[in-house]
């Protein structure tokens, strides 16, 4: 039998049952012809079975890669998840997925392998020569075509059967996807490139919908810098301490095991955790003597109005519990609902150690910065009263201590 390249195991098994018998249509519309009584029937059940069996094989890849599909997560970490998935369904010496260049996301042009390594140029060239044995010509971008190549010509940039897959969707080519074999082994036919072409199509829709997360991405990233940047132009004298809250911040979430998300949740809130200050008055914010209590009272007001800048945007939810109480205190004598011990989120009990230490360790308008022993005594005196006691044992642990203790030195501060 003659099977083509591009026809679905859905058409292919409506081809391998004989005519005239009976339809049945499965849940996936699959099609099964229950043979007519003169065919032997035991060699139909064997035939459906295998055809079932290779369909089943097909969905339950589909659905375990689908289940992977995470926005966010880097594209050639899903690329080879996805590949370590196909591989022992393929059976090739090589499957490869071959990621086109993005100008746009400016994400250069990735080559994921699993079995044996090729040099990129040199598989994209017999990929190439496949396509074009099969198209006759260049492939437009956008539509190329399937490409099944089990009889290379002697110009063939290497003697091995190849399959080509391409990764295209909505007239836009995102890649390609590569399995090759020796030419000593079997031929390669419609099962591996149907189920390479499933898995391409939903590669295809994920890469595309990891495009618009990253735009929206940049946009919500380049909103938070204007916000940032409103604040720091507002108070000049501060300025880039959201930015070093913020990874310091980072530095002790990761010492305190928070995962993935938790971290880049930590960042976002360190970088906005004062962002409620642009709503104080310039004269107080930037008074260089000490504040009167009345002025004190305006600045306590800015963990709030932090909190009702950013409550609007459902973006900010998962930080508004640390902006809100960044400024609470262990012992419940801290702004702005006098939280108690661990009825302060846990984001709020880092920032508040990581914006103490920030906070000790740069000049502000009403004093200079205070020797590094001296902070190192009072986040020790403060352990289980003003800060949580594990994230200030992270702190000392960190090497931000090292490095504030060598800018002292440098500084003269502190001699
Ligand atoms: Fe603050
Ligand atoms: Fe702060």
């Amino acid at each position: 039998m003659d099977l083509d390249p591009q026809q679905s195991t859905t058409e292919k098994l409506t081809e391998v049952a004989p005519l005239g018998g009976e339809n049945i249509m499965l849940a996936d519309e699959t099609i099964l012809t229950i043979p007519e009584a003169d065919v032997p029937l035991e060699d139909e059940v064997d035939r459906l079975a295998q055809a079932l069996s290779l369909k089943f094989e097909e969905l339950t890849l589909i659905h375990q890669f689908s289940e992977r599909l995470k926005l966010g997560e880097d594209s050639a970490e899903i690329c080879q998840s996805l590949l370590q998935e196909l591989e022992p369904c393929i059976n090739a010496s090589t499957v490869a997925i071959d990621l086109f260049e993005d100008v746009d996301l400016q994400s250069p042009r990735s080559f994921l392998f699993t079995g044996e390594r090729w040099d990129p140029d040199w598989l994209s060239e017999v990929a190439v020569h496949a396509i074009q044995n099969v198209a006759g010509g260049p492939a437009s971008p956008g539509s190329e075509p399937v490409a099944i190549l089990n009889n290379p010509s002697q110009d063939s940039p290497a003697f091995v059967r190849t399959v080509v897959i391409p990764i295209q969707r909505d007239g836009k080519s995102l890649g390609r996807m590569i399995a090759v074999r020796p030419i000593q082994e079997d031929e390669f036919g419609t099962v591996e490139a149907d189920l390479m072409k499933s898995t391409s199509m939903i590669l295809a829709a994920h890469l595309i919908n990891q495009r618009q997360y990253i735009e929206i991405q940049t946009m919500f990233d380049g909103m938070i810098q204007s916000l940032v940047s409103a604040l720091d132009a507002k108070d000049s004298y501060t300025s880039g301490h959201s930015s070093r809250v913020a990874d310091l911040a980072v530095m002790l979430a990761g010492k305190l095991g928070y995962d993935k998300q938790g971290i880049k949740r930590i960042r976002m809130a360190g970088i906005l955790h004062d962002i409620g200050k642009i709503g104080v008055d310039d004269a107080v914010l930037r008074k260089p003597g000490r504040l009167t209590e009345q002025e004190f009272e305006q600045i306590k007001q800015h963990p709030v109005l932090g909190y009702d800048i950013l409550k609007e945007n459902k973006l900010f939810r998962k930080i508004l519990p640390a902006v809100r109480h960044h400024h609470e205190s262990w012992d419940g004598s801290g702004y702005p609902d006098g939280l108690t011990g661990d009825g302060i989120p846990r984001d709020a009990q880092v920032l508040a150690v990581a914006d103490a230490f920030d906070a000790m360790t740069s000049d502000r308008p009403y004093r200079s910065s205070i020797s590094i022993d001296q902070v190192v005594e009072t986040l020790k005196s403060g352990r289980d009263k003003q800060w949580a006691a594990d994230v200030v044992e992270a702190l000392l642990d960190t090497e931000a201590v090292e490095q504030a203790k060598q800018r002292s030195k440098n500084s003269g501060i502190g001699e």
